[in-house]
């Protein structure tokens, strides 16, 4: 007999099952992440777990924690090397690129996606290997109007669920004009700091990252680091200014935040992250930002872009931090309880006629007894039981009862899914 370990009996570290009723929330969540996007001309894409390993280490950049330590990696049978996504945004451009969408006519081409990601982290609260994302692009467009849009639409998508305790922090990256610049005079100033050797390494590859250390220590260091604001191109600095402009003017509050660079390294210009404060380390709610080199840099012609990912299972644990319930439909409206084999038949045609009526409905199944039966009916969230025994069906009726009140009247057989109906809403 094979014997097998606990834990091929358990869920994998970092990762947990969704399930009833937890499961309702996390879908509506990720509905009311996307409504907005749907609303917005943008349009359902869906890609592939996996992709190529070469998409993400040149998409999402060589010298990134995602990259070099986060990624799960595998070699197929026939010796291609795949991982499993870690990000949408390369894969996104990828299959914009890969169908022709951008010759397509319409620029901006402008997508949005929900999925599971995987990156090999650390677990801890809010921070898992396997995570979900409602996420947007939209691809082939330089404009400040378009950063702005994306923004507003996933401030407002928090707001819709209810959220209140967030913050929006703001930063442009430059570009490929300005920004070598101040890498330069950036890589100058930190290698004058006293720094470990994985800092120092890492100011040669990637400096601007070090300014995102949090260790306490080297951020005091860091507090007279040059300030790529300062270094940023007249373009660059016009952009940004119409962007915050937009935002202001539609209300949006946000806090300029000039040590904001991100994990990935596609981005330019505008980059933003959205901040919860009730969830301790792991507050990036959300996140995005402009990459417009992306295209080029996987294959592909010029095409400046912006887009953002939010985190659906940080937005549900920012929820219960605030204490939002949100207000979920019934799964079920009604609960047929039959007593007695005729009783059964005559009850599941009625829950099937229910149905395809449009009412949601659910049967006392396993042949239970009433006390059981009401119990299952009284949790399944239900408003009304139907039940009937031998004799109403004698009589050509059923007993409407509402589940709040306990009120019960017999209703004719014909009538009932007509009266449900109306009733329902
Ligand atoms: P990101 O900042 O890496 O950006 O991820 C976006 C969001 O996904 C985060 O703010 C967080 O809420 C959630 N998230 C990331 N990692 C985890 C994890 N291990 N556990 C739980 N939640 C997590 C991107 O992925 C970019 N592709 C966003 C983007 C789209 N930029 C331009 N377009």
């Amino acid at each position: 007999m094979t014997t097998y370990p606990v834990d091929a009996f358990t869920a994998p570290k970092g990762t947990y099952d969704l399930t009833p009723p937890d499961s309702a929330t996390f879908l509506a969540v990720r509905e009311a992440l996307a409504a907005p996007l749907r609303r917005s001309g943008y349009g359902y894409i869906e890609t592939p777990g996996f992709e190529h390993v070469e998409l993400f280490s040149r998409g999402v950049g060589e010298s990134t924690d995602i990259v070099t330590k986060e990624m799960y990696t595998l070699t197929t049978k026939g010796g291609t090397e795949l991982a499993l996504r870690p990000e949408g945004t390369a894969s996104v451009l990828r299959a914009a690129l890969e169908r022709n969408l951008h010759k397509a006519g319409n620029l901006p081409v402008k997508l949005w996606y929900s999925g599971s990601y995987y990156r090999y982290e650390r677990p801890q609260a809010g921070r898992y290997r396997h995570f979900s994302q409602v996420g947007a692009e939209a691809i082939g467009a330089e404009d400040p109007a378009l950063d702005a849009e994306l923004i507003i639409l996933a401030v407002d998508a928090y707001r819709s669920l209810g959220l209140r305790d967030f913050r929006l922090l703001l930063n442009s990256l430059g570009d490929k004009e300005c920004r070598p610049a101040y890498r330069e005079a950036l890589q100058g100033f930190l290698r004058g700091l006293d720094l470990d050797e994985d800092t120092r390494r890492r100011i040669e590859i990637n400096p601007l990252r070090v300014l995102d250390d949090k260790r306490e220590a080297v951020r005091k260091e860091l507090v007279s680091a040059p300030a790529l604001r300062d270094h940023l191109c007249e373009a660059c600095k016009a952009y940004h200014e119409r962007v915050r402009q937009l935002l202001t003017a539609a209300g949006v509050v946000f806090e300029d935040d000039e040590k904001l660079v991100r994990g990935l390294d596609y981005y330019t210009r505008t980059t933003f992250e959205f901040i919860h404060d009730g969830l301790g380390s792991q507050s990036a709610v959300g996140g995005g930002g402009r990459y417009d080199g992306l295209s080029e840099m996987i294959g592909g012609p010029a095409l400046p872009s912006v887009g953002w990912a939010l985190g659906v299972d940080r937005t549900v644990l920012a929820l219960r931090a605030e204490g939002v319930e949100l207000e979920l439909p019934a799964a079920t409206d009604v609960y047929a309880v039959p007593l007695g084999e005729a009783a059964r038949d005559v009850l599941f045609d009625l829950v099937t006629a229910l149905r395809r009526a449009g009412v949601a409905a659910d049967f006392a199944f396993g042949g239970k007894g009433l006390k059981n039966a009401m119990k299952s009916a009284n949790r399944s969230g239900a408003r009304f039981a139907l039940v009937a025994g031998e004799r109403d069906l004698a009589e050509g009726v059923v007993q409407l009862k509402d589940l709040a009140s306990g009120h019960q009247t017999p209703v004719s057989l014909d009538a009932v899914v007509e009266e449900l109906r109306a009733r329902r809403g």
